[in-house]
């Protein structure tokens, strides 16, 4: 398994490699890789002839005061999961690489970016849509695999996708748990144990949301005021959003029909966690 560091050298292989027939999947990553990303890249290794996975903490996508400085970077545990998940190449360049002197044109998301997490994070999103439209430049993929914990990314990028011709598809996979629901994230490691425990709120509080759709409860206020109360078991979990909208567009519903999804967001001490689920009415 290669570690290249160069974007031309990047660009260079997997050109060569899609000429000579091979199908490229890329699960693109900022390390720290945990199960949900080795679920990622199991998918593309299944799907894939050569699987290619970046490791690259984008400082663009971090605001002021968000936790780029200190953000989980583990390469070599990295490095070493990703030679036994069969990985062909991992593509690891540095800040300057990605965003030399003199950088300036930027992927400008647009409405979808503007709500949930858009809205915590303003320049988030634009950050995120850059980084990934310059790896799917690079990286040359024909899939690329994201995992559903990131929803609004995932049709952020997807739009991203259709409205810039770009020409791979993109692949979402189904959110890794523990045992006792947690979504798995990287930034779980800054929990203490007893914010741990306590994080425990937002997949409650979605469970609450779906069980009560389920039971035919179709009213949205309903249903919010009960996820809502999920969260005073859970004192150290502080909610930010709870939403219940399209899972086409995000757009907040009144009524729960055809395709739903749940989702939460919560501030545990300094660490913030985002979840959702989707339901079908
Ligand atoms: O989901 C992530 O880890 C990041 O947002 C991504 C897609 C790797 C872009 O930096």
């Amino acid at each position: 398994m290669k570690v290249i560091k160069c974007p031309k050298k990047m660009h260079k292989i997997s050109s060569e490699l899609s000429l000579s027939g091979k199908k490229i999947g890329f699960v693109p990553t900022m390390g720290a890789l945990h199960k949900g990303h080795l679920s990622l890249i199991k998918k593309s290794v299944s799907l894939c002839d050569e699987t290619i996975v970046s490791i690259f903490v984008n400082p663009t996508q971090f605001a002021k005061g968000e936790d780029l400085a200190c953000y989980p970077r583990n390469f070599k545990e990295d490095k070493t999961l990703c030679r036994q998940e069969d990985v062909s190449l991992i593509f690891h360049p540095s800040s300057s690489a990605m965003y030399p002197n003199g950088f300036q044109s930027t992927v400008f998301p647009g409405k979808l970016a503007t709500v949930l997490e858009g809205k915590a994070r303003p320049s988030h999103f634009a950050g995120v849509a850059t980084v990934c439209c310059k790896l799917f430049n690079i990286v040359n993929p024909s899939i690329a695999f994201f995992g559903q914990k990131d929803y609004q990314q995932f049709l952020i990028l997807k739009q991203m996708v259709f409205d810039l011709n770009l020409p791979l598809k993109l692949f979402m996979c189904p959110i890794v748990r523990e045992k006792d629901g947690l979504a798995l994230s990287s930034r779980n490691k800054y929990l203490s144990k007893s914010e741990r425990a306590d994080a425990l709120a937002l997949f409650s509080a979605l469970s609450a949301g779906k069980k009560l759709i389920f039971s035919g409860e179709r009213n949205v206020s309903k249903i919010k005021n009960s996820m809502n109360s999920v969260f005073s078991d859970f004192p150290l979990a502080k909610p930010e959003y709870i939403e219940v909208a399209d899972s086409d567009n995000l757009s907040p519903v009144k009524k729960c029909s055809g395709k739903t999804i749940l989702l939460v967001s919560a501030k545990l001490g300094k660490t913030r966690l985002i979840d959702n689920m989707l339901v079908k009415a």
